[in-house]
């Protein structure tokens, strides 16, 4: 901590001074999530609380289509990303083509459409979802087939879920999620026979349905909080044990984790520099600005 003090310091002096907010996933490292985020959570909890941004600037501390995601809800406030190459593998994997081609393939079918995604996607689906609430908006929808992109194995988690649909997905995935395997979880459930294995939804499904629990990172978190299982396998990006840890001393966080390259490009470094600077603001291009801004409006209103 001592090496990033006089950061956390320059930053959180710096916030006052521009009137800006950091909001932070729960990815983030512990320095920025407990030293400079004003509010961290998921991507439903941080989408939300871009809707009721008093300050001026936004400082993102996320992946783009976040940062993308708060200025479509508040465009007329200055949303910094301090990394513009912090992507995700989930919104490189398809365009509005591809939300184009899923409709000739199912005609009349709703498409509903991951947060993990740009703009432009957004504009051309019907609805958006996250982890949280991908469920229960699939199930609301009047339509008995429905089309999820780009996740394919959160399709298939919902589809776990909600039975009584047809659900069809596109091919995309998360580079983080995809790796873990049902075999390892089994092996160190064997191993270690007393862990409460927690999956995020974007596991492939075999690697789900080993867990004790699946939910977004929010969901994760009030999981581990509320049970307080004496060790806890958390099946997801590394930095979900480290930032919950020092409040859950009881609880041993045991087994493999992957890390998210895109998340771990913001760095307070590259945070004090956007406030500093005030560069990379996010931009929407207007023509697909409204048509998002509806998509993920719709889930918000589905959520409550
Ligand atoms: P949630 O925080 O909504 O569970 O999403 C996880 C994720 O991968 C964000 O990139
Ligand atoms: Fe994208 Fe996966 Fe990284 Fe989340 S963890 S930003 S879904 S690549």
């Amino acid at each position: 901590w001592a090496i990033h003090a006089p950061y956390v310091e320059a930053i959180n002096r710096l916030k006052k001074e521009r009137n800006a907010v950091i909001l932070a996933h729960n990815y983030m490292t512990p320095q920025i999530y407990h030293g400079i985020a004003d509010v961290v959570g998921d991507s439903l909890q941080l989408a939300i609380e871009a809707t009721k941004v008093k300050a001026e600037v936004i400082v993102q501390c996320g992946v783009h289509f976040m940062a993308e995601t708060s200025k479509i809800l508040s465009p007329e406030k200055t949303v910094l990303i301090p990394d513009m190459e912090a992507g995700c593998s989930l919104a490189e994997s398809i365009t509005p083509e591809g939300i184009a081609e899923m409709r000739r393939r199912y005609p009349g079918a709703p498409v509903v459409t991951y947060v993990n995604t740009s703009a432009a996607v957004k504009a051309a689906s019907d609805i958006c979802c996250t982890s949280s609430n991908a469920a229960q908006i699939v199930a609301a929808l009047d339509a008995e087939t429905v089309i999820m992109t780009p996740d394919k194995y959160l399709a298939q988690n919902v589809a776990r879920q909600v039975p009584q649909k047809t659900i069809v997905w596109y091919d995309g995935s998360c580079i983080v999620h995809e790796r873990f395997t049902a075999a390892e979880l089994r092996d160190f459930r064997s191993w270690q026979p007393d862990t409460r294995i927690i999956a995020h939804p974007e596991c492939p499904p075999d690697v789900v349905a080993e867990a004790d629990f699946s939910g977004s990172t929010a969901g994760i978190i009030d999981y581990v909080t509320r049970e307080q299982p004496g060790k806890a396998m958390l099946v997801t990006e590394c930095s979900m044990a480290s930032n919950i840890s020092d409040a859950l001393p009881g609880v041993e966080f045991v087994g493999p984790c992957n890390m998210c390259p895109y998340m771990k490009m913001i760095t307070l470094e590259k945070v004090l520099w956007s406030l500093h600077s005030m560069e990379g603001a996010v931009e929407v291009d207007p023509s697909v600005a409204e048509g998002a801004r509806l998509a993920v409006q719709r889930m918000i209103d589905l959520s409550k």
